[in-house]
């Protein structure tokens, strides 16, 4: 049986949190929340799953905060619904949606955790579909005057806040390989969400910053690529990918400019002018968050587009996602972030977890033993950071509930606990009472 005793290693001060976001858990049907791309995308291409119902976190939201105090956790990681507090326009506020945040905010505080909110976690209100979402910078400038208004409504509330979650998501994988919302696949739709994202997180920026003194940062995705083998041909695809999915995020958070191997394919379809944006996109950020699951074996691919890599199923043990177990990354990826970008730099880890195909026992109880070992073994890979010095702060497990995984609906668990979706029920796992063990 595997185990968490790694956590007694862990400095006093660095901080542990679970991690969801509004869409996947609140349940849309509740308290006025408007429609999103989401609910658009799951009635188009998901046969009707989607977050109507969730965890009902809107009604269940006390009993969650309770879970996570009862980890031993200091920290929570959600996500502002937009929607929900603006379901028609950008001027009508859903008074019942600001009220929700607050008594949440109020409870988080009360139970002595950091709130650690997002801004923008996938759920962007359907009518800006009339305008093409994203691709169009008018969607940018709503996006900072939603930022302005929270930091607004409840910045006293909170010292750190995201912008975007995962960039690389909401542009490559919902606008190039179809597979979240709007389930574009056109390369020029992708490379205008790549850049208008990250203006948004700029303009974002700018507007939190004229009304408070928050530590703001971003949240990015990193995927470690490894080449086939070591062809001259598949060492170039890995460094593509890399370039395309890490990198071009990274380069112009900390750089102020895209890598030239991105460019060389994706420079005809980035907007006019683009280079102007860079400088708000670069503005200086207090503290950077990475997402990390997985890595991806790359193999030369000729395609028309000049993207020309395509990426292979791994040898290496799997979680119900069919994602391997590749801890080494996340070592890798904080350290990329102090040695290439910023050695000074708060880095959280936002978000490491894995799915597994959960079951309740004849106890009615869950024992995720191989969530105990992945989490054990990244959180390995993050003391050895901590011990080489790098500035890794936090750590925040995905997630506290199961919940709408997005595409896959409810079919992927990943939370510490377990969620009956009839009844709402909520049944801490295993890997639930082996956090509790070691940090209350
Ligand atoms: C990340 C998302 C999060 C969740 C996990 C499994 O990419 O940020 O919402 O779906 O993957």
């Amino acid at each position: 049986m595997n185990n968490l005793s790694i956590l007694k290693n862990f400095p006093s001060s660095f901080i542990f949190g679970t991690a969801t976001s509004s869409y996947q858990i609140e349940g849309n049907k509740y308290g006025g929340c408007g429609k999103s791309i989401w609910d658009d995308f799951a009635r188009k291409k998901l046969n009707g799953i989607d977050g109507l119902n969730a965890c009902n976190h809107y009604e269940y939201f006390e009993e969650d905060i309770k879970l996570i105090k009862g980890l031993g956790f200091n920290a929570y990681r959600f996500s502002f619904s937009w929607p929900r507090l603006f379901p028609e326009n950008n001027n009508d506020i859903n008074m019942d949606g600001v009220d929700f945040y607050k008594r949440l905010l109020d409870k988080i505080l009360e139970k002595d955790l950091e709130p650690f909110p997002t801004l923008y976690h996938w759920d962007l209100p359907v009518r800006f579909s009339k305008i093409e979402g994203w691709e169009n910078k008018d969607t940018c400038k709503r996006f900072a005057e939603f930022s302005y208004f929270i930091s607004q409504q409840y910045g006293d509330l909170f010292k750190k806040i995201a912008t975007v979650n995962e960039p690389w998501c909401v542009s490559w994988l919902s606008h190039y390989l179809g597979e979240h919302a709007p389930g574009k696949q056109n390369l020029k739709s992708a490379v205008s969400t790549m850049h208008n994202i990250l203006l948004a997180h700029g303009l974002s920026v700018e507007a939190l910053k004229t009304n408070n003194s928050h530590e703001i940062g971003i949240v990015l995705n990193n995927q470690y690529a490894e080449p086939l083998d070591q062809k001259e041909e598949n060492l170039n695809a890995a460094k593509l990918f890399d370039s395309i999915h890490n990198r071009w995020f990274s380069d112009a958070i900390f750089k102020g400019k895209y890598p030239e191997l991105s460019l060389g394919v994706l420079e005809d379809y980035l907007p006019k002018n683009y280079d102007n944006d860079l400088r708000t996109i670069s503005h200086p950020l207090q503290w950077i968050g990475l997402n990390y699951y997985t890595r991806s074996i790359i193999k030369y691919h000729e395609s028309e587009d000049g993207i020309n890599y395509k990426t292979l199923r791994g040898f290496l043990k799997k979680t119900d996602m069919d994602w391997e177990y590749f801890p080494e990354g996340l070592s890798y990826f904080i350290k990329r972030i102090n040695k290439e970008y910023d050695d000074k730099i708060p880095i959280f880890i936002t978000e490491n977890g894995m799915a597994n195909d959960d079951k309740l026992n004849s106890k009615k109880e869950v024992d995720d033993d191989d969530r105990i070992e992945f989490f054990n073994l990244h959180l390995k890979e993050i003391l050895k950071c901590i011990r080489e010095g790098l500035t890794v702060k936090g750590y925040f497990a995905w997630s506290l509930l199961d919940n709408y995984e997005w595409a896959f609906g409810y079919t992927k668990r990943f939370g510490l606990v377990y969620v009956d979706f009839d009844n709402f029920k909520r049944i801490p796992k295993r890997s639930y009472y082996e956090f509790s063990k070691y940090l209350i």
